[in-house]
């Protein structure tokens, strides 16, 4: 069984990209066959005016999936854009794929009059579920895990693989959505987690950085005074222990928020704690490999060579199947 997923590197890995995706991808790394890339076209399709910017989010991402425990080894990590054989398959889909399907992907009927005031009112962001059903389909992807703000892209994704071995009597795999329980992780703010909002959690913020983010995260309203008793179920700073914090550290600030017994100042502290305990050993990590660009270099151009390995060979046999070899 072939798993394949990817995020797009438009910026930093955030704790909602960690519980959202990296934490699926360990788990799943474990049990399947892994392609996970690093999608920077993708992030073209957006992000094109920072363009010069998108190399470093990349390589800084996939210096974080290192350090987050992801294995070359066991799995091909590699960055889209080294693999050009996406392209050509992102054309021939092209080709295949009828406009209206498009028009109809709720990324896009949704996003277009945002789209229009960003200037991403444009042909690669049109086309950016069809270089997804590209980069599945180019390493013969079975499962796919994804959030279900994706669900359509993988529909799609089936339909033009089906529309393609009709036409050309092919055999690519239709892919299955792997949709794992995701929780839901808002801004620091309790808002949706946004970078216009400036609410969110890096995973290479340092303790410092860590520390000013989370003292300042609002608290239930009720408590006003430190003798004030609380509800968890009405503070941001609860939703983040359930993210973060063990079965018995929830239950400690259960008890202690609805009696007074602790403070908002302690209950921080320990997600705080918690918080380091999942990414300061990670953070190291990446500094050190960021720090060891030779090292990194030779990390990334071997999952790049084995992943175009294989997509250069898929890409023969998709071109033998249309007779345009
Ligand atoms: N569109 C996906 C997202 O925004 C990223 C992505 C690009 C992807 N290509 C993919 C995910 C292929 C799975 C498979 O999260
Ligand atoms: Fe929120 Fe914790 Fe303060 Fe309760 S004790 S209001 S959960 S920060």
């Amino acid at each position: 069984m072939r798993v394949m997923s990817g995020l797009r590197t438009t910026g930093r890995l955030h704790i909602g990209h960690y519980f959202g995706a990296l934490q699926n991808f360990l788990a799943l790394q474990k049990q399947y066959e892994c392609y996970f890339g690093l999608m920077d076209w993708h992030a073209m399709t957006t992000a094109y005016k920072s363009a010069a910017e998108i190399s470093g989010w990349t390589r800084e991402m996939f210096a974080e999936f290192l350090a987050y425990g992801l294995d070359p080894e066991k799995s091909t990590i590699f960055v889209q854009s080294a693999v050009p054989e996406h392209l050509e398959l992102y054309m021939i889909f092209g080709n295949l794929t009828p406009m209206g399907w498009l028009e109809r992907v709720p990324t896009w009927k949704d996003a277009e009059e945002e789209a229009k005031a960003t200037d991403t009112h444009n042909l690669g962001r049109f086309g950016y579920p069809v270089l997804q059903a590209a980069d599945i389909a180019i390493y013969l992807g079975q499962k796919v895990p994804v959030g279900a703000d994706q669900v359509s892209h993988l529909e799609l994704t089936r339909e033009i693989i089906r529309r393609f071995n009709h036409l050309y009597k092919g055999k690519l795999p239709e892919p299955q959505p792997l949709l794992t329980e995701t929780p839901s992780v808002p801004g620091l703010d309790g808002r949706k987690m946004s970078k216009s909002y400036l609410n969110g959690l890096d995973l290479a913020d340092d303790s410092k950085v860590l520390g000013k983010k989370v003292r300042g995260m609002p608290t239930d309203p009720q408590r006003v005074r430190r003798e004030d008793k609380g509800d968890p179920e009405k503070c941001n700073v609860f939703t983040y222990q359930k993210l973060f914090s063990t079965e018995a550290d929830r239950a400690w600030v259960i008890e202690g928020c609805t009696t007074a017994g602790i403070g908002c100042g302690d209950c921080k502290g320990r997600l705080l704690e918690n918080i380091e305990k999942l990414i300061a050993e990670p953070r190291e990590r990446k500094k050190e490999l960021l720090n060891n660009p030779k090292r990194l270099d030779e990390i990334m151009n071997a999952g790049n060579e084995k992943a175009r390995r294989e997509a250069s060979n898929n890409l023969k046999m998709i071109k033998e199947w249309m007779k345009i070899s």
